[in-house]
């Protein structure tokens, strides 16, 4: 049990609704891990509340906290700084309040992204090949960013609205190219941004035998953790890559940030975070 004292650090995630969010679980796991006197909120707020909120929580003495639906693109606006990854992505999801009252905004999604295909596809490189990406939402902003920074080669992208993903290349710049039509043949990464394939969702259909053996297939969708895509391209002695990982892996960063600690992401916090998933 944590204890807190006067000097306790403070961080939080802002959403409406925020019951929903796994990030208290998984900040409060590290700080019993690491016996840091420290407290992870969850933070409902509604919209129209959401800057004077976050105004206060730097006033009072809070460290940082997570950002969520449907907060990310206000938060993204109230910065005083964005790094180049919260740029391109146009929205950020984790914010420090500075000593001297700025706010800084990074969004993690993308770099999680990255960690967790690292964590369970070793040896796959962003710039093995062109990545297809479905989907043109928040989270995708962030991981085409993270993968044309980590020296992809091309990105494809297709979204069930078109202008969407236009939008998303026009703001990326470099080499990306828009489709209803992806090739799988000679893709290196295949994504699914979409909502697709999550519980109460319609599946996602896609016939993954044009894809390399090299391929690998990561989900961003977490719930259910192995979703008919991944069970798919395991089937086919594909590598596969959960969205539970990005969702373990995005936290890092802030949680460093405002307790001081770098945290890691093993078995026990995996399982400890998916028993929540399955409940
Ligand atoms: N693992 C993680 O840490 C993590 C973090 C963030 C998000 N996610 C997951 O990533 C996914 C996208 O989240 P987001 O925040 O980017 O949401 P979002 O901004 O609302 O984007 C949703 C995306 O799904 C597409 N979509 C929704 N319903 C569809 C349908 N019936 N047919 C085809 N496409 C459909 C949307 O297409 P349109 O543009 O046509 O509407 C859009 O591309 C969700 O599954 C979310 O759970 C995971």
């Amino acid at each position: 049990m944590n204890i807190l004292t006067g000097k306790a650090r403070k961080a939080g995630v802002l959403g409406w609704p925020v019951a929903h969010s796994r990030s208290p679980r998984l900040h409060g796991f590290w700080l019993a891990r690491h016996g840091i006197d420290g407290a992870y909120l969850p933070l409902p707020v509604r919209p129209e509340h959401f800057v004077d909120a976050v105004r206060a929580l730097s006033r009072l003495g809070f460290a940082g906290a997570n950002v969520t639906i449907p907060h990310k693109e206000a938060a993204f606006a109230l910065c005083d700084a964005v790094d180049a990854v919260g740029q391109r992505a146009g929205s950020v999801n984790t914010l420090f309040f500075r000593d001297d009252g700025r706010i800084e905004g990074t969004s993690t999604d993308g770099w999680g992204f990255l960690e967790s295909i690292r964590e369970q596809a070793p040896g796959w490189q962003a710039g093995d090949g062109p990545a297809v990406i479905l989907g043109a939402g928040g989270a995708v902003r962030s991981v085409a960013a993270a993968l044309l920074d980590a020296g992809c080669p091309r990105l494809v992208l297709a979204n069930r609205t078109v202008a969407r993903a236009e939008a998303l290349a026009r703001d990326l710049g470099g080499p990306v190219e828009v489709t209803d039509a992806p090739r799988l043949e000679d893709a290196s990464l295949l994504v699914n941004g979409t909502s697709l394939g999550m519980a109460g969702e319609p599946p996602l259909e896609i016939d993954l035998a044009p894809l390399p053996a090299s391929a690998v297939v990561a989900d961003m969708v977490y719930v259910p953790l192995e979703t008919a895509l991944l069970a798919q391209a395991r089937g086919r002695g594909l590598r596969a890559v959960d969205g539970l990982g990005m969702l373990l892996h995005q936290a890092r960063p802030g949680f460093h940030q405002w307790f001081g600690v770098a945290p890691t992401v093993d078995a026990e916090l995996r399982q400890f975070v998916a028993a929540d998933l399955l409940a």
